[in-house]
């Protein structure tokens, strides 16, 4: 079998660069590990920057994403249970859409179906080949029987513990990580929003979000242990736990129901460099991860596509590898920041093991500080909306 691009991994980096290229009549084949309904059903993040709302809208598959997407034009920040509003779209022209990660999904999965673009589910042993040649390749097992593709080029978005970024020799990559010593307790129920924006709230106990996923849907965090027992946390110590942390105002507009998704995620900032070896390029989770408190996931993995996208068509387009070329220094400098921004907006939110005195009141001075400056709000607004992409 033989391709233009093959694509390793169908998350979201994986099927919108998929639909980009499929788009320009660019020979693609998406292989995946897992079935549709894995992927589909996995709960992930939940907000869109304006630039990923664009792109999807741009990819023709934001039919049902206008029609349910939340458009936030705020968030609000909550210190010691006092709550104060951001203004995103005051300060930076732009809002942000809260639409479920799995929706974006089933909404990736349904274009590629109607519009015949391959994609091998339950690809097992997925091995890469001859990256650093003219000629690379992929293999991989369905049910025990072998099968191969030759391409030009090889695409990563197989996600932080993916096979790509593990196919870069050691002496070439280079890898810069934090790994946070704490997780987010993280449930799904069946009951209205407390507020109808986001409210992030740092107090003494440690961080808790509140968010949602609809009208009806509500998605609530509180920071953790990272050895945390899930089991030793009913859903009524939850809620308790959780109205304490955003304070006495928002606590008392949750609305208590049973979790039916509860689950723990650790928190890590890790980003591999360079995000391209040879006739190798990776995206999204394959090259960076971020902790959730920017809503940054998703985005990246979108806006390192669209980057990819173009490089792609160039080279189609003109024979030239010069997008090719610069692709891992651009899409790096903006990873960077969005590294900066999420890492920056953990430090202040969230309770360390070695929060001492000192440090609780420097965070709860800047929380001030953010509330009465309009200069540091823009800071802060003009990355949750997502840099532009240079
Ligand atoms: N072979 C084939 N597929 C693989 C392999 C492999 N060896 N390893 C992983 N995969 C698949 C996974 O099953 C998954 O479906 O690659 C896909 C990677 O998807 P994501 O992890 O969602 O990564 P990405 O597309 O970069 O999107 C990043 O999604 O997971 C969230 O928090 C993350 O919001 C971020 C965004
Ligand atoms: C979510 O709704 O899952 C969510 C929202 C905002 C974040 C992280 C997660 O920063």
């Amino acid at each position: 079998m033989r391709t233009q691009i093959a694509i390793v991994g169908a998350g979201p980096a994986g099927m919108c660069l998929a639909l980009l290229l499929h788009a320009h009549d660019v020979d693609v084949v998406v292989l995946e590990r897992r079935d549709r309904a894995y992927v589909e059903g996995r709960v992930r993040a939940g907000v869109l920057e304006q630039g990923s709302v664009e792109l999807l809208a741009r990819l023709g598959v934001d039919a049902r994403l206008k029609r349910e997407g939340l458009v936030h034009g705020g968030i609000k920040l909550s210190q010691g249970g006092e709550t104060f509003h951001v203004d995103l779209t005051a300060l930076t022209g732009r809002s942000v859409t809260v639409y479920g990660q799995q929706q974006v999904m089933a909404d990736l999965f349904d274009a590629a179906e109607a519009r015949g673009l391959p994609i091998e589910w339950n690809a097992a042993e997925v091995a890469l080949h001859d990256i650093e040649g003219e000629h690379p390749s992929v293999s991989w097992t369905r049910d025990g029987t072998a099968a191969a593709l030759d391409c030009d080029f090889i695409i990563g978005c197989d996600g932080f513990h993916g096979v790509s970024r593990a196919s870069i020799p050691a002496s070439v990559l280079r890898t810069y990580e934090r790994v946070y010593p704490f997780g987010w307790l993280g449930i799904l129920a069946d009951v209205p929003p407390a507020d109808h924006e986001l409210i992030y709230a740092g107090h003494d106990h440690g961080f808790a979000l509140a968010s949602m996923r609809s009208p009806t849907r509500s998605r609530y965090y509180i920071q953790c242990a990272l050895d945390e027992d899930i089991a030793a946390w009913p859903d009524d110590r939850f809620w308790d736990e959780l109205c304490l942390r955003l304070g006495p105002e928002a606590g008392e507009r949750v609305v208590r129901g049973p979790a039916f998704e509860k689950s723990i995620a650790p928190l890590r900032s890790f980003v591999g460099e360079p995000m391209r070896h040879g006739r190798l390029l990776l995206a999204g989770d394959a090259a960076h991860i971020v902790p959730p408190t920017g809503a940054k996931g998703m985005n990246l993995a979108l806006s390192d596509v669209a980057m990819l996208a173009e490089a792609l068509l160039h080279r189609y387009g003109t024979g030239s590898m010069t997008g090719i070329d610069g692709y891992s220094a651009r899409a790096l400098a903006r990873i960077w920041k969005a590294e900066r921004f999420s890492w920056w907006f953990t430090a202040l939110t969230h309770r360390f093991p070695e929060t001492d005195g000192f440090s609780r009141r420097i965070q709860m001075a800047e929380l001030d500080y953010l509330k009465g400056s309009r200069a540091a709000q823009a800071m802060l607004a003009e990355n949750y909306v997502g840099l532009p992409m240079e």
